[in-house]
């Protein structure tokens, strides 16, 4: 069973003379546990196809299944449910919640799922915030951190809930070489740990080369899509 399943996919923005087709007739399979990136230039429709994926937009045709469900065809309530329970999200700008502490940044998606006591969320979002190298951090806000410390804390938060599919949208574009190494670094390994499904977007060529999988798109189409060892 593929982890991510796209067949057909087309989206366009807009209608007549401004229609703009993001993306053209995509046909992707991710099986479970790869860690793919989606390269290509600013346009080509890396973020569109996230936002498919991740169910944040509908598709204008065709079909994205996530672990065999097609999230387009289920309710409202149950696509809430699904992205809260099955989906990771990690964005550029980190999208932390500025009032809240690293540890309540993390707690929050347990927080939502309500099925957690607050000992077994203590629980999770400790161990999380280890993994991630932020444990004596817990306590700040993140005002009070740098970009790739609050990059780790989205991380932690996209993790802590042990989804199926991780989705990062340029995840190092706001950070330093170094930073951004380090960020790419820690998901690979947390993927190869935790099997966790990765798709990423990005640039970046440091990103690229790390990746398993390059999967390029160019004006809403798959022009390349490599696999490497390792
Ligand atoms: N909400 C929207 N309304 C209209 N057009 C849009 C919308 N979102 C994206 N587009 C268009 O769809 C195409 C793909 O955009 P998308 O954001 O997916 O590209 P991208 O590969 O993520 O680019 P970047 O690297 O700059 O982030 C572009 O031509 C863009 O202008
Ligand atoms: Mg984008």
């Amino acid at each position: 069973m593929a982890a991510v399943l796209i067949q057909d996919l087309t989206k366009e923005y807009g209608t007549g003379l401004v229609a703009v087709k993001a993306l053209d007739n995509i046909n992707l399979a991710v099986e479970k546990g790869e860690f793919t990136v989606l390269a290509g230039p600013s346009g080509s429709g890396k973020t569109t196809l996230l936002n498919m994926i991740g169910s944040l937009d509908t598709p204008t045709s065709g079909q994205v299944l996530v672990h065999e469900i097609d999230i387009a065809k289920i309710d409202n309530r149950r696509q809430a449910d699904f992205r809260r329970e099955r989906l990771g999200f990690i964005f550029q700008s980190y999208n932390l919640i500025p009032v809240l502490t690293v540890f309540e940044n993390v707690e929050f998606p347990l927080t939502l799922l309500k099925r957690f006591s607050k000992d077994e969320r203590d629980e999770k979002v400790h161990r999380i915030l280890a993994e991630v190298g932020l444990e004596s951090l817990a306590h700040r806000r993140p005002g009070e951190l740098s970009g790739g410390q609050q990059q780790r804390v989205a991380i932690a938060r996209a993790l802590v809930k042990e989804p199926a599919v991780v989705l990062a949208d340029e995840p190092t574009a706001n950070l330093d070489s170094v930073n951004g190494e380090a960020i790419l670094d820690l998901m690979k390994e947390l993927n190869q740990r935790k099997k966790i499904t990765f798709i990423f977007s990005s640039h970046d060529r440091m990103v690229i080369e790390r990746a398993r999988r390059v999967v390029r798109l160019k004006d809403g189409r798959i022009e390349g899509d490599e696999k490497r060892a390792g």
